[in-house]
């Protein structure tokens, strides 16, 4: 293997790039050739300066989160900095395109810095459930004092070299393209002035009145139940304390101890799979076909919401309405989400006056649009009278989309003269921030349709995962079944405001019945649309329909679950329908506890989410993951659904499943699936593979 990292001098400085693709991470040889280089260079009499820089896109991405979890191999990182920054010649850092976490790092311990304007540094650490650990919550606060140090490290966002170098993170930032140029004439004003190493390990952290034992409860607060944020300002706070040898000493402790964690375990299954899900085999060498013009068919929730996403992306719609007044409504909708979008930073104000936007009530103006994507009433009659008319209007090869939440596609696509051009883009809603895109792929959708909706999904700034065509798609699937034993345990005697809480406390974004109040309790769970049909065993919410009966569809009419002023307050009605439903069944409530709840929950969720995979309307179980990570509220830090079955063991889900069939043995089966991968103490993971 060639080394990664290259040596060579230009007069009296020497040069050493790390090449290293696609992002430089500091993966053993790196680390290994960036040692080696240091060595030469403190041998090295001809050079009396040197430069590290990183060829490629960027200066270094950081440690190779993939050695993760492996037992590190010498020399590891903190060693290797260390040797850099006892270098007696000074060196410079020469960073473009990005230095992150362990990049940073190998920069802090260099005695000098140079950006390039545009380029992202940071300490991301705490997004994968770690901290900078090769000296950076040391070092960091010695360069900027405490509190920048904390906004990045707790953060982990990156700034801009220009906000670098306020800080005083770099010590200069320049304009052009060419980092090695950049490094090369800092290198060599630094030597005319005479410059010597200048190790940041040696100066004092500034003084700070920060009260940490006020700002640790803030962050408790702030990130319930991650461990990662606490441990991070804990490793900076030692910094304020000892000796840097001893505060490095700290960090490692805490960086190794966030290592062992679940939730750095999860935080990395979910790095990769946001990469991973959208890399389908079958799309390899496939050439999506053009996308320069969208068309949207209803400018209801869902139409205004992709329109506005696609005008986002800088693409022109054309949306069709049923009358003049609908397609205004629309128009003012959508102008209302780009000005907000404009207010909060997301769109500047030259692409929101570019944006072009038609709505009509005329189907011939999506003749030109290489995309339409309809939105209508969700009624199987609507969209095949919208589809005959797309099957009129549309130009050859245009792709034809429903964001259908549960009709069946390929019955849509069949109903067309060019199924092989047909496919679902099912949105969430709001449809412009939501990053979730599922995209129903039926049996006939020829493979460069498929390719195109997934090059649609990077364009609009979504997470796009693959489905096949079955009720519900991968994620309302899911819902529908993990929503049921939601019911179930209602109906048997917890609170639908225990079950939210318990549930909020595991991580998830919002329990189930705020979601459903979000939803509307009048859409229709799923749950009473399949009752005895595809889901037998499962318990009808009388409670939900009370609530509809009496007008309280949610949050949209004001009272649902809960009733919506200015605080959120539970309904006291919701007890007594729970109680006639309970009479009704002729049940004696029961209590449960958290973790009963939680375990329960998880286990139908997972269940389904094997089954989903064993039929293989989700290919992998990454992809059931990425669909709860990005559309439903799931916790990033637990990995998604399949991740968590893993870390908790499938002979445990599989016998949690088993105890619950006791009780009602049609909704709890276990999938095949996991029964198989139980029987050998196997992993989900095997099949991500
Ligand atoms: N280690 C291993 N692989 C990495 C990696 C890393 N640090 N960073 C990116 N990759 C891989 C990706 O998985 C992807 O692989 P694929 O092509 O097989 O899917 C490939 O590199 C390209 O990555 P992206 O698609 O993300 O490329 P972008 O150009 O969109 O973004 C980036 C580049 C901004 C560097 C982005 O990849 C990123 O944010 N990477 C992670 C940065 C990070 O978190 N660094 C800290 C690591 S932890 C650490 O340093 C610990 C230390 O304190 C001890
Ligand atoms: P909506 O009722 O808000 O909007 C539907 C719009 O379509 C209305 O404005 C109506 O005037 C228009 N319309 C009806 N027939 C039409 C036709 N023939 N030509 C042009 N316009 C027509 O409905 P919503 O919520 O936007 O849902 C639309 C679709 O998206 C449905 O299939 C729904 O299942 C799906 N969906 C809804 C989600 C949600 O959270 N609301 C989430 C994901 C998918």
């Amino acid at each position: 293997m060639t080394n990664p990292v290259r040596y060579e001098t230009e007069g009296q400085i020497a040069v050493i790039t790390v090449n290293n693709p696609p992002v430089n991470a500091l993966g053993h040889a790196v680390r290994q050739g960036l040692m080696d280089a240091a060595n030469r260079f403190a041998g090295d009499d001809a050079a009396q300066i040197a430069v590290i820089v990183g060829a490629g896109r960027l200066f270094l991405g950081g440690a190779d989160i993939s050695e993760f979890g492996k037992t590190p191999q010498d020399p590891i990182l903190p060693d290797v900095i260390d040797r850099i920054e006892a270098l007696e010649k000074p060196v410079v850092a020469a960073i473009h395109g990005a230095a992150l976490g362990g990049g940073l790092e190998v920069a802090l311990g260099c005695h000098y810095r140079v950006a390039l304007k545009g380029a992202k540094i940071g300490l991301p650490e705490v997004g994968l459930g770690i901290l900078p650990g090769a000296g950076g919550t040391q070092r960091t606060p010695r360069l900027t004092g405490v509190e920048d140090a904390l906004d990045l490290i707790v953060s982990g966002k990156p700034v801009d070299a220009t906000r670098a170098q306020v800080i005083g993170l770099v010590d200069r930032m320049v304009e052009g393209d060419d980092a090695r140029i950049a490094g090369l004439a800092y290198a060599g004003e630094l030597l005319e002035m005479g410059a010597t190493a200048r190790p940041v390990s040696d100066m004092d952290v500034p003084s700070s009145e920060l009260d940490w034992e006020a700002r640790d409860a803030d962050l408790e607060r702030k990130f319930p139940g991650q461990v990662a944020q606490r441990h991070a300002a804990k490793a900076v706070r030692a910094a304020t304390q000892l000796p840097f040898a001893e505060g490095r000493k700290e960090e490692r402790r805490l960086f190794m101890e966030l290592m062992e964690t679940p939730q750095r375990d999860g935080l990395i299954h979910a790095f990769f799979l946001e990469r991973k899900v959208s890399n389908l085999p079958e799309l390899q060498g496939v050439e999506p076909r053009p996308i320069k013009a969208i068309g949207v068919i209803g400018g209801g929730t869902m139409g205004s919401g992709i329109a506005t996403a696609a005008l986002l992306a800088g693409l022109p719609v054309t949306l069709v309405e049923t009358s003049v007044e609908a397609a205004s409504k629309a128009d003012a909708t959508i102008a209302k989400n780009l000005d907000g979008a404009v207010k909060r930073g997301k769109m500047t104000e030259a692409k929101r006056a570019a944006a072009d936007l038609t709505t009509t009530t005329d189907y011939e103006a999506l003749s030109e649009a290489d995309v339409v994507i309809e939105a209508v009433f969700e009624s199987m009659d609507v969209k095949h009278q919208v589809f005959d008319q797309l099957d009129r209007v549309m130009k050859d090869g245009a792709v034809l989309a429903t964001n259908t939440s549960y009709l069946d596609v390929t019955k849509i696509a069949g109903a067309t003269k060019r199924p092989q051009d047909v496919i679902g883009l099912h949105f969430f809603s709001p449809a412009h921030v939501m990053k979730l895109l599922e995209v129903v792929v039926p049996e006939r959708t020829a493979p460069e349709v498929t390719a195109t909706a997934f090059r649609l999904a990077k364009t609009l700034g979504k997470t796009a995962v693959r489905s096949g065509v079955c009720d519900g798609f991968i994620g309302n699937r899911m819902l529908s079944h993990y929503r049921s034993a939601a019911d179930e345990m209602i109906l048997q005697g917890a609170s639908p405001y225990q079950i939210d809480a318990a549930l909020e406390r595991f991580g998830f974004a919002m329990g189930p019945s705020k979601v459903a109040d979000l939803a509307g309790l009048d859409i229709g769970s799923m749950t009473r649309d399949r009752k005895g049909r595809d889901l037998p065993g499962i318990v009808n919410p009388d409670w939900a329909d009370a609530l509809v009966e009496n007008g309280d569809k949610g949050r949209k009419t004001g009272k649902g679950f809960y009733v919506y002023g200015d605080d959120m307050a539970e309904n006291p009605d919701v007890q007594a329908h729970i109680d006639a439903a309970r009479e009704k069944a002729g049940i004696t409530a029961r209590d449960f506890t958290d973790t009963e709840i939680v375990e329960r929950y998880m286990a139908a969720m997972i269940n389904e989410g094997a089954r989903i995979v064993d039929e293989g309307i989700a290919q992998r179980p990454l992809d059931v993951d990425a669909v709860k990570l990005f559309g439903y509220g799931f916790p990033r830090y637990r990995g998604g659904p399949m991740k968590y079955a893993d870390q908790v063991g499938l002979s445990t889900i599989r016998d949690r499943i088993t105890r619950y069939a006791k009780d009602n043995p049609t909704f709890w089966s276990v999938a095949p699936m996991l029964d198989t991968l139980a029987d050998r103490d196997g992993k989900f993971e095997e099949l991500n593979q």
